[in-house]
């Protein structure tokens, strides 16, 4: 068992109770919510924007499933298996495809508008990885904004669901036997639950989202700065697969100092028949993969990563000027919006393109129930790691694998409420005590991190670019180290936020650096191929007692 650590707090200024405490309002947050309250158990939503701010709001794409004519659970999980690149827990896949279908009509049932044809029919699209249509979607390519609507407005008319908002997590708080006991966390708001406080419940689940904040570059919002990873490595759990971070391929060009949240252009261009072309026009996809530009991810990236490095150029190119204006104004609004809102207009000029950061394969390693290694600690979404996506997601897995794993989380604590297994807990004050203080870095060492992990950790890797990225963010951990003790860095959001992004900035580089081999998302320049006979495994990550996260490859 790791030892455990903690972000320095002031002690609690206030205190709230509940059964079930929820972090993050995505979709896997409040599905876990919704379906909790259906076995008796009050729930707490703790968010740290507002209700409908995750990344869930984000997701242009859509939710995969089995849904269409010859399609069947076994095809999604064949093209699952192939995109996860040998890494997949193939029976969480299973879970995954066959709940697939019946959680997308739950979730329609709940009041999710999907875009239907004609006949009354869903519509399906394609996207990267994928050999059939199998994409539901709504308002076009604003589909996470409509999910996030239809269970927001569901969560607003039960009595049983609190809702904390503008509330950052801090750390875990356990009872005497080590089991979740709640959580501390700061509210910036006002009124009585103002600063920090702690929530006392059953059972915990973090449901918080990405941490794509730690490279400079991503399609994440600004709040996926790795909260829920970092507090689970804090208190002990394992977490898993940190190295394989995904690059989207297609996220808008705004130069090459653009920082933070960049736009998406969505697979589902390229599902509909957008075409990938260099400055030449060359459509450069063809011939490298049976499936050119809807080739999975990692592949479309990589070749995108190539294509630049070859012909020294800062972007590549996605030509859908062919779709015409009708199609673009229907089909794609938000990404005709965004790319006017830029300069540039779809209907009648290539969009330049590059890689991004955009979703962790990896992360607190979970059961196929959501439960982590921590008892009463659960987790769903991107913060969790149950063996679905492996190396490499399938696109549109993401929203599929929230709902169908928070229902699996919600059905375990039902089952164990029953059994009379869920009792109330008495946190365990000493135990919060005995933990050891991390020292908070200032609110700058934010964008250190970003640029030493966009440097030396992208798509493009080697065992020295991560040597000198791993090196700057040690010294800035030891600068924390030496600031905290002449005089502690106020505790606020922002320096919390950064004390989080430099803990899964280094646990990351350490999994990255230890995998000597070529898979998935990443690519390595000094281990240019797959490697299955050493590398087919997992690198599990816990924080060693002081304080630094070591990565062990699991037992094959
Ligand atoms: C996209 O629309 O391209 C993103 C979908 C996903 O990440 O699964």
């Amino acid at each position: 068992m790791s030892a455990t650590h903690r972000l320095t707090a002031p002690a609690p200024g206030w205190t709230a109770t509940t059964d079930v405490v929820v972090v993050g309002s995505g979709v896997a947050g409040l599905t876990v919510a919704l379906n909790v309250r259906k076995a008796g158990l009050r729930a707490m939503v703790v968010t740290k924007a507002v209700l409908d701010e995750g990344s869930t709001r984000w997701a242009q794409g859509g939710v995969a499933a089995a849904l269409g004519e010859g399609d069947s659970p076994e095809q999604h999980l064949d093209d699952t298996l192939v995109a996860g690149a040998g890494l997949c827990d193939e029976e969480a896949v299973r879970t995954l495809v066959t709940e697939g279908p019946d959680a997308i009509r739950r979730l329609i049932a709940t009041g999710a508008l999907f875009d239907r044809g004609e006949d009354g029919e869903v519509l399906l699209t394609r996207e990267g990885g994928h050999h059939r249509r199998r994409i539901v979607h709504a308002g076009g390519d604003a589909t996470g904004a409509e999910i996030s609507r239809a269970l927001v407005a569901a969560v607003h008319t039960d009595p049983g669901i609190e809702l904390i908002e503008h509330a950052l997590v801090l750390d875990l708080l356990t009872d005497a036997e080590g089991h979740a006991a709640g959580l501390t966390l700061h509210v910036m708001g006002e009124g009585q639950r103002d600063g920090v406080g702690a929530v006392r419940a059953r059972a915990v689940v973090l449901a918080t989202g990405g941490m794509g904040q730690v490279f400079s570059a991503t399609t994440n919002p600004a709040v996926s700065t790795g909260d829920g990873v970092a507090l689970a490595l804090r208190a002990g759990a394992a977490v898993t697969d940190l190295e394989f971070v995904q690059f989207h391929p297609t996220v808008l060009w705004l130069g090459p100092d653009a920082e933070g949240q960049q736009p998406l252009v969505s697979e589902a261009v390229r599902g509909e028949g957008a075409h990938l072309v260099d400055a030449d026009g060359v459509r450069f996809m063809v011939g490298q993969h049976e499936l050119a530009e809807l080739a999975p991810r990692d592949i479309v990236a990589k070749a995108i990563t190539q294509r630049m490095l070859e012909q020294g150029a800062e972007h590549m190119y996605l030509d859908g000027r062919h779709f015409g204006a009708e199609m673009w104004e229907h089909r794609f609004p938000t990404i005709l919006a965004s790319c006017r809102a830029h300069g540039i207009d779809p209907i009648t000029e290539p969009i330049p393109v590059a890689p991004a950061a955009h979703y962790a394969s990896g992360g607190i390693r979970t059961d196929r129930h959501g439960r982590t290694s921590l008892p009463g600690l659960y987790a769903c979404g991107e913060v969790a790691c149950t063996g679905v996506h492996g190396a490499n997601r399938l696109a549109s897995n993401s929203l599929l694998e929230g709902l169908v794993f928070a229902e699996q989380i919600a059905e375990d604590l039902a089952a164990r409420h029953r059994a009379g297994e869920l009792p109330e807990r008495t946190v365990d004050v000493d135990a919060a005590r005995a933990a050891r203080p991390v020292p908070l870095p200032p609110s700058e060492a934010r964008a250190e991190v970003q640029r030493l992990m966009s440097r030396g950790v992208g798509v493009l890797r080697s065992a020295a670019s991560m040597a000198d990225t791993a090196a700057g963010l040690a010294l800035l951990a030891e600068q924390a180290a030496h600031v905290a003790e002449a005089k502690p860095a106020d505790p606020r959001v922002d320096t919390w936020e950064a004390a989080n992004l430099l803990l899964v900035a280094t646990a990351l580089v350490a999994a990255a650096a230890q995998r000597e081999e070529t898979r998935g998302c990443h690519w390595r320049e000094d281990f240019p191929d797959r490697d299955d006979a050493h590398w087919r495994r997992h690198l599990i990550t816990t924080l060693a007692a002081s304080g630094d996260p070591v990565s062990t490859p699991e037992e094959q």
